[in-house]
């Protein structure tokens, strides 16, 4: 990865390593939600949304899903197509707009869940942009050599953070995931170069309170709710979009020609049409799906990018450029060469990934167990003494 002020390694990374997209998998909801169901809740109708936003309907997840539940299914899916156990994978990094926790971390319990004993788990938090920047933070660490193997998530259940009242934002979002494995290798190419943004001026156009914060302009927030400027971000949006896919290209000694095809952050169909245009580039080099989705923020693009792989529209050796923007604001391309083929899924690697899966409930509940029949046995403190402690503390002191 290069910075655009040429501080970082180049793309070819130490000793030629190359970090390559090796596996997808994407999770959606099942409960779809249509216009039509929208002009039930809102002041609004189904011509305006599809001339205004390109969106037809999106899916919102039911009450018993989470990001980790769609984040750690979409990851199972990705390392079935790579053929990878998760005790091979040594990071993951998960990029979501509505985690359930500050901590922990939504990739911490996905990992539980995966049994992915050897990996570090982070949270990135970068808003819609949070999956291109977590692409580059991973492809990074591979081609540095500190890591082999990198499961990158994007889960949102963006549902639960809207204003149903709202239909400046309430129409726009959908809940989703996707993941990608990334995987160290010799053979030039995966994930060339990346170039993230940010402008922090910009933080009260598009902003979710966490509850430990008022709101920007200073009332108290209604509980955590989206609020948004759809007309500065779609301004800002439209100005971006082209000038970091020229970028990302540029750095890495390519012209958009050498480019088979775009994956742009799934916000609203007109952003993408002014990116073709800004770009003198036809709609068809460009991959939209927001019709059946609408925005699903960090889950987005590798939802776009998965479907193209699966539609054949992305082939071995075809060069793509994601690129992003979102809260923060923030916004990145990255350029990836599709080096290398799929893997073929073995079945008997198959079963032994569903053991894995069983054996890492097994294992979280073992732990919890233990920690419990421990706390017993040799007791941890109780609320007594910890008072005990912290006034003697205090009277040493004085
Ligand atoms: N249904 C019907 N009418 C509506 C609706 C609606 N849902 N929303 C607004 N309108 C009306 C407005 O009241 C206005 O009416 P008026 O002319 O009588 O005043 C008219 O439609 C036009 O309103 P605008 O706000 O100018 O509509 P615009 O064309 O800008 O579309 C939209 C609004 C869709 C929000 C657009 O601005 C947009 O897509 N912005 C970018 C949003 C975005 O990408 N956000 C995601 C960022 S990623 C992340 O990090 C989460």
């Amino acid at each position: 990865m290069a910075s655009k002020n040429g501080s970082n390694p180049r793309a070819d990374g130490k000793d030629g390593r190359y970090a390559h997209v090796v596996g997808w998998g994407v999770e959606i909801p099942q409960r779809i939600m249509k216009n039509s169901d929208l002009e039930k809740m809102m002041d609004t109708n189904d011509q305006w949304i599809r001339e205004r936003t390109g969106i037809a309907e999106r899916r919102v997840a039911d009450d018993r899903d989470t990001p980790v539940t769609l984040g750690t299914r979409a990851a199972r899916k990705a390392l079935r197509h790579a053929d990878i156990l998760p005790d091979k994978i040594d990071l993951i990094v998960v990029a979501t707009s509505t985690p359930m926790y500050l901590f922990p971390s939504t990739a911490c319990l996905i990992q539980d869940k995966l049994g992915a004993t050897n990996a570090g788990a982070f949270d990135l938090l970068a808003a819609c942009t949070g999956f291109v920047y977590a692409l580059g933070v991973a492809s990074a660490q591979i081609r540095a050599g500190g890591t082999d193997t990198a499961l990158v998530i994007g889960t949102e259940t963006l549902s639960r953070v809207l204003d149903w009242s709202d239909r400046g934002t309430a129409i726009l979002f959908g809940d989703g995931a996707a993941a990608f494995v990334l995987r160290a290798s010799e053979i030039p190419g995966g994930v060339r170069e990346v170039v993230m943004h940010s402008d922090g001026s910009g933080g009260d156009l598009l902003y979710l309170p966490s509850g430990m914060r008022p709101s920007w302009n200073g009332t108290p927030p209604p509980l955590a709710h989206m609020s948004m400027n759809g007309r500065e971000v779609f301004r800002f949006a439209t100005k971006i979009m082209a000038s970091a896919t020229q970028e990302v290209v540029e750095l890495a000694g390519l012209s958009m020609d050498d480019i088979d095809l775009i994956i742009p952050h799934q916000a609203n169909s007109r952003i993408i049409e002014a990116s073709a245009r800004s770009l003198k580039l036809p709609m068809d080099r460009f991959v939209v799906n927001i019709e059946k989705y609408g925005n699903t923020s960090t889950a987005s693009i590798p939802i776009a990018v998965a479907e193209a792989v699966e539609a054949g529209r992305i082939k071995p050796n075809d060069k793509i450029v994601v690129v992003g923007f979102g809260g923060g604001l923030t916004w990145a391309a990255a350029l990836i060469e599709w080096a290398v083929e799929p893997t073929p899924i073995s079945y008997g690697r198959d079963v032994l990934r569903e053991g894995f899966y069983i054996l890492a409930r097994v294992r979280s509940l073992l732990q919890r167990l233990l920690r419990f029949v421990g706390a017993i046995l040799f007791g941890s403190p109780t609320e007594e003494a910890i008072r005990r402690k912290e006034r003697d503390s205090n009277l040493r002191d004085k």
